[in-house]
């Protein structure tokens, strides 16, 4: 595990350096450059050290020692001070600072200020009494269902059986399929993902069980397929709902004989395969119809799988928005470094019928289009506040849904809402108008004659007390 530095330093090509310098050293770094950044990125996840230049261009670095000396005891500070200003040095020393550095110092004394610091702490607990884990394979999230879930993959990676990953579109099959082939056994062999519903139906054959030269019109050579790039692994058959019938009796051969019949081979080979297979269809309502064998189903549906969608777990919004943030704005070359926890709020509670991806996509959108450490509601693209996009993102087979959103219902008649308390109706006004103004806030507010910071608070307030029926 490791330590969460704060480097608050407004000269960016210092806090560059030590940043470099730390993460090199196995710390996690994040950057202010003023003490409201600081601030910021404090109360979204509080350091065990901070690096603390007390010269920042919004104020004194010794208000933020203070603070933190008040609200966050067991948090080291180091203060950075110019030279020829030791006496700041001493008062920051009075006031709680652990260590300073004077400028200019180099990477070893930087390292074992740091180190020292640090090594006054706590040692992290024992794996066993830490929180559920934030992170698991690939997933983030600590949210009781998702610890659910990290708990089968542990436990179907010691087995060879199949699985059936099923769960609404972006909600992480993907994640979890290389999680299972991640923990098992087969590690070190191939995974080899096949998404059914990309391939022609046509193609779909040779792609799964390869072909010899000739075998048909443009099978110049000898091609293996998935099932034979997968020996020894696990192949993923995404998408399986979208296999043609004839397809999923060769399918269900494979799996009752282990080998598999290249398109113009004369034998069969033997191959050891692992299947995980996904789809965001109700497999079952796909049997009914007749759409998917029965008997493929069953000898599919080993061990289901079912990926919680986003609105069931609003924790894991935040830990994943926060997460995501600062590996986007690294790879976007921007500050981000923190949620403001009213942004925080309105994620939580937000339905997300697009699931994590819809998430992923709204932060990209923020860090590519704004610029800043923090990121504040006015940022937001419009679809966070409104219910006018909460439909599923449209998905080559979005056959199983989200529930629709919630209707705005107390819109048109006045008698109709006789009985209903006025902050219902209030609200479903004000969100009706901001659906009705695309998800604009201030046109919203110039036609209801609020402030926009009036609504922005209703909506923070709302959002708040959703997390916390969540919470219940
Ligand atoms: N718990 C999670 N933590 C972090 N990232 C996640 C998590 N779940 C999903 N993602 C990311 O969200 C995106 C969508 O995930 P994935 O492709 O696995 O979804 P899916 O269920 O297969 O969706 P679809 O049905 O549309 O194919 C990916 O970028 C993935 O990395
Ligand atoms: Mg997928």
């Amino acid at each position: 595990m490791q330590n969460r530095v704060l480097i608050v330093e407004d000269t960016s090509s210092l806090s560059m350096v030590y940043e470099a310098v730390l993460t090199r050293a196995g710390h996690l770094v994040n950057c202010a450059a003023s003490l409201a950044e600081a601030r910021a990125a404090c109360a979204a996840m509080p350091p065990r050290l901070v690096l603390l230049d007390l010269q920042l261009p919004d104020g004194d670095g010794l208000d933020l020692l203070d603070e933190l000396h008040r609200d966050a005891p067991e948090c080291r500070v180091v203060v950075i001070t110019a030279n020829g200003s030791i006496n700041r040095a001493v008062e920051a020393m009075r006031a709680g600072a652990f260590d300073f550095l004077v400028k200019p110092f180099d990477e070893s004394r930087l390292i074992k200020a740091v180190d020292n610091a640090i090594a006054t702490l706590e040692p992290f607990p024992p794996e066993e009494e830490r929180d559920a884990p934030e992170t698991f394979e690939g997933f983030i999230g600590r949210s009781a269902p998702m610890q659910e879930i990290y708990r089968m993959v542990r436990a179907i990676g010691r087995s060879t059986a199949t699985v059936f990953i099923t769960g609404e579109s972006g909600t992480g099959k993907e994640v979890c399929a290389r999680a299972i082939h991640a923990v098992s056994t087969r590690a070190r062999k191939p995974f080899v993902p096949l998404n059914c519903a990309a391939i022609p139906r046509d193609l779909l054959e040779s792609e799964v069980f390869g072909h010899l030269k000739g075998a048909f019109t443009g099978a110049l050579s000898d091609k293996p397929g998935a099932a034979a790039v997968a020996d020894g692994g696990t192949l993923f058959l995404d998408e399986i709902c979208e296999m043609d019938l004839s397809l999923q009796t060769k399918l269900l051969r494979f799996l009752q004989t282990s080998t598999i019949q290249p398109v113009g081979a004369a034998r069969p080979i033997p191959v050891d395969v692992r299947i995980v297979c996904a789809t965001n269809r109700d497999p079952a309502e796909e049997v009914r119809q007749g759409r998917f064998r029965e008997d493929l189903y069953y000898r599919l549906h080993v061990v289901p799988i079912h990926m919680p969608p986003l609105r069931q777990r609003p924790e894991d919004v935040v830990d994943i928005a926060r997460a995501v943030l600062v590996e986007y704005a690294a790879e976007e070359g921007k500050a981000f470094v923190a949620l403001d926890p009213r942004v925080e709020g309105l994620f939580a509670a937000r339905p997300w019928p697009g699931n994590v991806r819809q998430l992923l996509n709204v932060i990209r959108n923020i860090v590519v289009l704004h610029d800043g450490a923090v990121v504040l509601p006015d940022m937001l693209p419009p679809e966070v506040f409104v219910g006018a996009e909460d439909r599923p993102a449209a998905a080559p087979a979005a056959g199983w849904t989200a529930p629709p959103a919630p209707v705005v219902s107390a819109r048109n008649h006045v008698a109709a809402l006789v009985g209903t308390p006025l902050a219902e109706v209030e609200r479903e006004l004000i969100e009706a108008t901001i659906e009705h103004c695309d998800g604009s806030i201030p046109r919203a507010a110039r036609m209801l004659e609020l402030s926009p910071s009036t609504i922005y608070r209703k909506l923070e307030s709302w959002a708040a007390a959703a997390q916390r029926r969540a919470g219940e």
